[in-house]
């Protein structure tokens, strides 16, 4: 299970996407695609927890992580605060970051207990498609 697998040692995850973050230039990915995989209780090759054990996509409701409705709010919140030492400067990038690197910027009033392994466990395409959804909820 995704819960266990963090801290003692650093997944080493693959350059480019530190690049894509540094850049801001990223793959597009296809909505619909995102959406099936964000309501997947388990994803990946590595089996993890999915993104709906955690966080819904309807307005307000909290399950361990925020909501994802509003997540362009969240995403200004970050960049103006000065605990955030992510290098994203839009939302697309926020939400790379986000699921690349969890623990760059923990969202405020919320447990650091994000995968940390999505990176490795998702395809670059997958994480394109999650973006394309998530963008979608504004
Ligand atoms: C084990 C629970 C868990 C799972 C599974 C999980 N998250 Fe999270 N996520 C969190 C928590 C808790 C936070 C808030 C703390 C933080 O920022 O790390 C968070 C934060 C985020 C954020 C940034 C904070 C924000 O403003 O909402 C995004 C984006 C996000 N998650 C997307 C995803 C996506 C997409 C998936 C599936 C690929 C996923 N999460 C899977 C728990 C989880």
């Amino acid at each position: 299970m995704g819960l266990t697998a963090c801290n003692a040692t650093p997944v080493p995850i693959d350059p480019k996407y530190n690049a894509m973050i540094a850049n801001g230039s990223f793959p597009s990915g296809e909505a619909a695609r995102g959406k099936t995989l964000f309501n997947s209780r388990i994803i990946g090759k590595q089996a993890a927890s999915g993104c709906i054990v955690c966080h819904s996509a309807e307005p307000g409701v909290i399950i361990i992580g925020p909501s994802q409705v509003g997540i362009a709010t969240l995403a200004e919140e970050a960049f103006h605060s000065p605990d955030y030492k992510g290098k994203a400067t839009t939302l697309e990038g926020y939400l790379w970051e986000s699921m690349l690197f969890p623990a760059v910027y923990v969202t405020p009033g919320y447990p650091d207990v994000m995968y940390r392994d999505y990176g490795k466990s998702l395809t670059e395409q997958d994480l394109a498609d999650l973006v394309a959804y998530l963008t979608t909820l504004k």
